[in-house]
């Protein structure tokens, strides 16, 4: 039986487990990519391993994410991230050479072969035929460390592309008709593999478009063929040689399939603050607009911006309406600069940012108290902006520069002729020079790490036996967000555990952190669906830092308890709901963690002789990484 692109790629990097849906496998991973927010404290795990030089075939650290130097902090974060990358073998793009999938699509991608990178958004070099993930941050340590990458073999679906896109339609209305039909839960555990006569009709920038934004499908990944368009892009990125071909077999199989007829696509738009809330642009005409933002890893080609500067030509932005561009790399404004496309933006009234991610993480660029913002960027939650109770509307280029200049949503009919599809110059200008590459010898390479940058501790194993009093004791849905708040003040602290673990439950009880430090070591007791929320990782590693060794609760979310596993917490769960009343803060309980085994039950003695049951449903490599003290520990192990 044939198969499709996905499987290919997947059989061909495949060192555990088999092609059967929802099952366990580890993927050989050939190319990583971090992004400075992350990318702190994945250097620091890959540290913590003790291993001299990446085993990746390319691994690159990218800074895009908190470029705004008002202090030491990010300076320094910089600055350690250049020198490790230096010692370990990896290529460094300092501060404003671009954004992380923009510059890695243009400078590093190529068909077939295996991404994962420390941001949501890596999918973009799905584009050209990649199959990339986001993925943790010790994922990505653990891959450069030449560990595999585990994931559930996911299910592939086929979005058969037919037709071709007329009138302002563009890719962006593809992925954003993808999501009003499926909604941003429709694609978890799943592939998109795009196929059909349409696919040929879409350009490597523009099919990157629909990769990037499959991230808010929830999807595992989204993937285009390699074919000649694909061809195309790499050669006018000066590197024909990476290209190959990557096409499903004539008689692959799929779970499922979802056809699209390009040509009855419109402009669309997602409403506020979800990416799946999606309408036509023409059905909110009259809605007053105060800001365009154009930019961000969605919308920052060359292509993106040239139609941007063709719209903005000879017009002028209506007073009070703010337009802010942000180009994706040095090679596209210098592209645009030398095709003579900055005049146009600047004489419209435009302002024109730094090649990072900027507004899209509220980075600058906020928009007025509840004002309206169309942004050509992929996510459109609550805050994000910067702005508590701004709206944003997420949309293509040409939609946000036509909805700028009005002033307000208009119907695309009275737009006029729309922009022909763009190509790129011929003579498209390099800027690899401006990477850092790494030495060939990395030892004599001097570690920069300014205060904030503190080396992670290594972790007992471990013991014996668990003898400790429960510390704090919290009720249902406690979040990731109670167990460590978000907020510019505290994220700036990620690379300092010891600093960051300061707040701790600090919102919950602002005594537990001081309740902690007077003692060897303690226990959290908690009500169902504790850990809910975000996947970060500092909501385990603050605590296992302050000495927690078990987590006892009714239930628990997915991803804080696979962190708690990672970091060597023992996440139990009561065989009784019941037994949650008979214990209070105070409570002091004993238990043999010998007597533990995969998916058992065993029995914690209060100090009054109550026999408390608990069960785990961990497997057995998970009780021994928690063994071990973590899965830095364990994999120390391994190697
Ligand atoms: Fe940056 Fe926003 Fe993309 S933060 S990586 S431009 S989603």
């Amino acid at each position: 039986m044939g198969l499709n692109i996905t499987e290919k790629i997947i059989s061909a990097h495949l060192v555990d487990g088999k092609m059967e849906p929802g099952t366990e496998i580890g993927l050989r991973i050939d190319q990583t990519l971090t992004q400075d927010a992350t990318g702190t404290m994945a250097y620091l795990q890959f540290e913590a391993m003790g291993i001299e030089k990446v085993q990746t075939e390319l691994s690159v650290s990218y800074v895009d994410h908190n470029t705004l130097q008002m202090g030491f902090r990010n300076p320094d974060d910089h600055q350690y991230l250049r020198t490790v990358a230096a010692k370990h073998g990896v290529v460094f793009s300092p501060a404003g050479t671009g954004i992380c999938h923009q510059l890695h699509l243009e400078n590093f991608a190529k068909p077939g072969k295996t991404l994962i990178g420390s941001d949501s958004h890596t999918p973009t070099a799905g584009g050209l035929g990649s199959l990339a993930m986001g993925a943790g941050g010790l994922s990505v340590a653990l891959a450069m460390a030449g560990q595999p990458y585990s994931i559930p073999m996911p299910k592939v679906v086929k979005v058969e592309l037919s037709g071709k896109l007329t009138g302002w339609a563009t890719s962006k209305d593809i992925i954003l008709h993808l999501l009003g039909e499926l909604t941003v839960k429709g694609g978890v555990g799943i592939v998109f593999e795009f196929g059909g006569e349409g696919v040929k009709t879409l350009s490597v920038p523009e099919r990157a478009v629909i990769t990037n934004m499959g991230a808010e499908l929830g999807a595992t990944t989204s993937i285009f063929p390699s074919d000649e368009n694909t061809r195309d892009f790499l050669k006018a990125m000066d590197r024909v040689e990476d290209y190959s071909e990557l096409v499903a077999d004539t008689d692959a199989t799929y779970a499922d399939t979802i056809k699209i007829d390009l040509s009855k696509l419109e402009p669309l738009v997602a409403q506020p603050h979800m990416p799946d809330r999606v309408v036509t642009v023409k059905s909110l005409a009259g809605l007053k607009v105060n800001q365009s933002a154009i930019g961000s890893c969605t919308n920052s080609s060359y292509s993106d911006l040239k139609t941007t500067a063709l719209i903005l030509k000879d017009q002028q932005l209506p007073q009070g309406v703010d337009l802010m561009i942000s180009p994706g790399s040095k090679q596209v404004l210098k592209m645009l600069a030398s095709e003579g496309f900055i005049a146009p933006l600047l004489d419209s009234g435009a302002r024109l940012l730094e090649c990072t991610c900027g507004p899209c993480i509220g980075m600058g660029g906020s928009p007025t108290s509840a004002g309206v913002s169309v942004r050509t960027f992929n996510r459109n939650f609550e805050g994000r902006s910067g702005t508590q109770d701004a709206k944003v509307y997420l949309a293509s280029p040409q939609t946000a520069a036509k909805l700028a200049l009005a002033g307000e949503f208009t119907d695309p009919a009275s737009w006029g002729t729309p922009i022909e599809k763009i190509d790129f110059p011929a003579e498209v200008p390099s800027i690899r020079h401006l990477f850092i590459y790494p030495p060939e010898n990395g030892a004599e390479v001097e570690l920069v790490r300014g205060p904030n940058i503190v080396p992670l501790e290594s972790f007992s194993a471990l013991p014996d036996e668990i003898s400790s009093e429960i510390l704090l004791k919290v009720g249902d849905d406690i979040t990731t967000d109670h167990i460590l708040p978000a907020g510019a003040q505290i994220t700036a602290l990620r690379s300092n555990i010891p600093a960051i673990s300061e707040y701790i439950f600090s919102r919950v009880d602002e005594n537990f952190v001081s309740r902690m430090k007077n003692s060897e070591s303690g226990i959290i007791l908690g009500g169902e669906n504790y850990g809910q929320g975000s996947s970060r990782e500092h909501a385990a590693l603050g605590p296992r830092h302050l000495g927690v060794v078990a987590v006892i609760v009714k239930s628990m979310a997915r991803i804080h308890r696979a962190n708690l596993v990672n970091f060597g917490i023992l996440p139990l769960v009561l065989s009784q709901k019941s037994d949650y009343d008979r214990l209070s803060e105070g409570s002091h309980l004993t238990l043999k963690t010998t007597e533990i085994t995969p998916g058992g039950e065993t029995v914690a003695t209060t100090a009054d002789g109550l026999q408390i049951k608990v069960k785990n449903d961990l497997s057995e490599k998970e009780l021994a990484i928690i063994i071990a003290g973590g899965l830095l520990n364990y994999v120390g192990k391994q190697l």
